[in-house]
């Protein structure tokens, strides 16, 4: 009997300002997920549309965005890359989840109400994004879906509704946990790391962007905020050392060495010794990263074949969900 592996969907919306905090937080796990999971790697662009409506920024975003995928090693022979538009069947199965939601429990979602306190122009889109989310995690009987704190809530809502489905008909989706990774899932912003590194930062010496050139780099862990203590002592603890911990967490997770272990080699350096030690492991990983990135961007026919591959092989799995959906209403499939 062979196993099948357990299915897992991972997205991101479109955007090509990705910074070291996404790297250590999502897509340095993707490469290792495809060993033991079927992987899919979406990319979110209608969810961009509830911000984005720059027309060749956002066509420019969605190309970008593969070939992060690619070069973080994601191998489109085991794993299925695709982009959200070009699989019709998210949004056909959005609308239907939108009357299986509720209203109230949309208003509850975190992220909405701190977006809609940004602005006083709220799209409908904005309101519904988490059922689009749902409609994408539901129709590949997903079991796992890596995502940050911030999603978390996003995937419970998503397994709410799909519980509220199979009890009125049946088994029809899989309920789908959200996988949460302990450390570096949250890096904090070099200069005031008390918050979460942020790529709309205004601060741009707050954040290490994955396409920043290594000279800045090196600069902005120099620069980097570390706690004052006398005399000056490495080790981990956020509550005391917010600096020193965030550097460390970047350090472990790039150079895929326990915190504990790091701790042992770093003993009796100064901060300034510490912080060579990050820069120079930075630069050389995200030189290699760059390079690899810089490939792929560099050839539009291979990114557009993946895609639409991608876009045929998430057709053929997504529509069998969604004939179930569609006879389950009394809606007549079209075969
Ligand atoms: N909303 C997610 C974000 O902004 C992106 C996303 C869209 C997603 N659809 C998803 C994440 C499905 C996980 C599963 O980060």
């Amino acid at each position: 009997m062979i196993l099948s592996k357990p299915i897992l969907l991972s997205a991101v919306q479109p955007s090509g300002n990705l910074t070291i905090g996404n790297y250590i937080g999502t897509m340095r796990h993707w490469s290792k997920m495809q060993n033991n999971y079927e992987c899919l790697y979406c990319i979110a662009d209608l969810h961009a549309l509830t911000i984005q409506k720059n027309k060749i920024h956002l066509n420019k975003s969605i190309l970008d965005t593969i070939s992060f995928y690619l070069s973080c090693g994601v191998d489109p022979q085991k794993s299925i890359i695709f982009i959200q538009s070009h699989v019709y069947q998210h949004s056909q199965l959005n609308w239907i989840l939108n009357c299986f939601s509720q209203f109230s429990e949309l208003l509850r979602m975190t992220q909405f109400k701190i977006k809609s306190n940004c602005s006083k122009k709220i799209n409908a889109a904005l309101f519904n994004y988490p059922i689009l989310m749902a409609a994408d995690i539901l129709l590949y009987q997903t079991n796992f879906v890596p995502v940050g704190q911030d999603q978390k809530q996003h995937v419970e809502l998503t397994r709410n509704i799909a519980h509220r489905f199979n009890s009125l008909y049946g088994h029809v989706f899989t309920l789908p946990k959200p996988l949460i990774t302990q450390h570096g899932s949250k890096i904090m912003s070099l200069l005031e790391p008390n918050k979460k590194m942020s790529k709309s930062d205004i601060n741009k010496k707050n954040v290490i962007f994955l396409l920043d050139d290594i000279k800045t780099v090196i600069s902005k862990i120099q620069n980097a905020y570390t706690d004052s203590e006398t005399p000056s002592k490495i080790y981990y603890d956020i509550e005391k050392k917010p600096g020193i911990s965030n550097l460390l967490e970047i350090l472990s997770a790039i150079t895929n060495k326990d915190i504990d272990i790091l701790l042992k080699e770093l003993e009796g350096m100064l901060y300034s010794e510490f912080k060579n030690i990050v820069a120079d492991h930075l630069s050389k990983f995200l030189y290699k990263l760059q390079k690899s990135y810089n490939d792929y961007r560099n050839d539009e026919v291979y990114l557009k074949k993946i895609a639409y591959e991608g876009a045929m092989k998430s057709q053929l799995k997504s529509d069998k969900t969604l004939t179930k959906v569609y006879d389950k209403l009394g809606l007549i499939p079209l075969f």
